[in-house]
């Protein structure tokens, strides 16, 4: 059976470190093998994908390549007997949109155990506003909970509060109660922070400490770190003791010049946070919060809906730090 055309964007290595982006018909002949063909209806942007879509060899090995670590849409095709045709699912992370062409096109083929049911009381559209972002942000949310952070326990500081991750953290944690002080570099922004229920908004230089020393006044309960460096190493530093800090990003930097004194005298936990490798019964438990009692009404606020042909300004502006939210592909349009 001849393979069905489709639209993708599709990224080219011409010359050494020189990548290029165009739209182009592709067919599903091309994919790679998997138990599971998916029309995909919607993605989203991730930093990873720009990272994926201007030749990061870290993130892609291989090009011609079609990044996108999210889809969500309906089964084409399936092997597996978990999936039937016309079931409406999400793919993500893995390695979708790395080394797998991804959700940047109108197809990805996948292996089924990649696949999750769409979740009752969630649209394709709505799983994509969160996408692999917003599964981070819940993700980090639940490690808080589990170790212990309450919204009696004190204030939680968002970093990087008006990307991705951080939008949808700060959006998540107002929602349970918590008091949710929003670290950003955009203080033009404070108001679309405050919107999403932010109680404070603090300036990035103001959530990075240059005095030195070794421990700072605890402020902190919880912390939900998306950009590491010396903002990562300030909050750990003025994190009250007992208190707790997810650790999901490195937009910042990916050093962490530290000492162990908040871990040996205040007792304080860092947590990693890695959605890409996160095993299915979490994977599933951190959807069916999303979908149920953490569902954020505001989710269109959060979103900033483009096509494939608009993709290519918002990777430039995502790589600079300048993206609000979330950027929601529509593959329909
Ligand atoms: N570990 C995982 O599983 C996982 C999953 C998803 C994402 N991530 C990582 O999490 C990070 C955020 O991803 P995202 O998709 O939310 O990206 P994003 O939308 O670009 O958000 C990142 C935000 O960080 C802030 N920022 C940018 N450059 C900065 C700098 N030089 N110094 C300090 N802050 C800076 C900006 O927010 P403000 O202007 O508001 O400060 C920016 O909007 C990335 O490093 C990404 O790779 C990891």
């Amino acid at each position: 059976m001849s393979g069905k055309n489709f639209k993708a964007l599709v990224v080219e290595e011409e010359g050494e470190k020189n990548f290029v982006r165009s739209i182009k018909d592709r067919s599903t002949d091309e994919l790679p093998e998997g138990d599971v063909l998916v029309n995909v209806r919607y993605s989203s942007l991730n930093y990873k994908d720009a990272l994926s879509a201007t030749g990061n060899k870290g993130v892609t090995r291989n090009f011609p390549h079609t990044p996108g670590v999210d889809a969500s849409g309906i089964v084409a095709e399936s092997n597996s007997p978990e999936f039937s045709t016309g079931e409406e699912v999400i793919v993500h992370a893995y390695d979708l949109g790395c080394n797998t062409s991804g959700g940047f096109g109108e197809y990805i083929r996948v292996p089924a155990d990649w696949v999750i049911k769409l979740p009752a009381n969630l649209s394709l559209r709505e799983s994509m506003i969160y996408g692999t972002a917003g599964f981070t942000a819940a993700y980090s949310v639940l490690e808080l909970e589990r170790h212990g952070v309450a919204p009696a326990k004190g204030e939680i500081l968002v970093t990087g509060a008006t990307g991705g991750v951080g939008s949808v953290a700060v959006s998540i944690l107002a929602k349970l109660g918590y008091d949710v002080v929003a670290s950003t570099g955009k203080t033009d922004q404070a108001q679309f922070l405050l919107d999403l229920g932010a109680k404070e908004v603090i300036s990035r230089d103001e959530s990075r400490d240059e005095s030195g020393r070794p421990m700072l006044k605890g402020r902190w309960a919880g912390v939900v770190d998306t950009v590491g460096g010396e903002i990562l190493v300030t909050a750990i530093k003025a994190t009250k003791p007992m208190g707790v800090i997810t650790c999901c990003g490195n937009v910042a930097s990916a050093d962490l010049p530290l000492n162990v004194y908040p871990f040996i005298l205040r007792g304080v936990k860092l947590i990693g946070i890695d959605s890409q490798n996160c095993p299915m019964d979490l994977r599933l438990e951190v959807w069916g919060k999303l979908a149920g009692d953490w569902k954020l009404g505001s989710l269109d606020d959060l979103a900033n809906e483009v096509s494939l042909d608009e993709l290519e300004e918002n990777i430039q502006l995502i790589l600079q730090g300048k993206q609000k939210g979330r950027v929601l592909l529509n593959l329909t349009k």
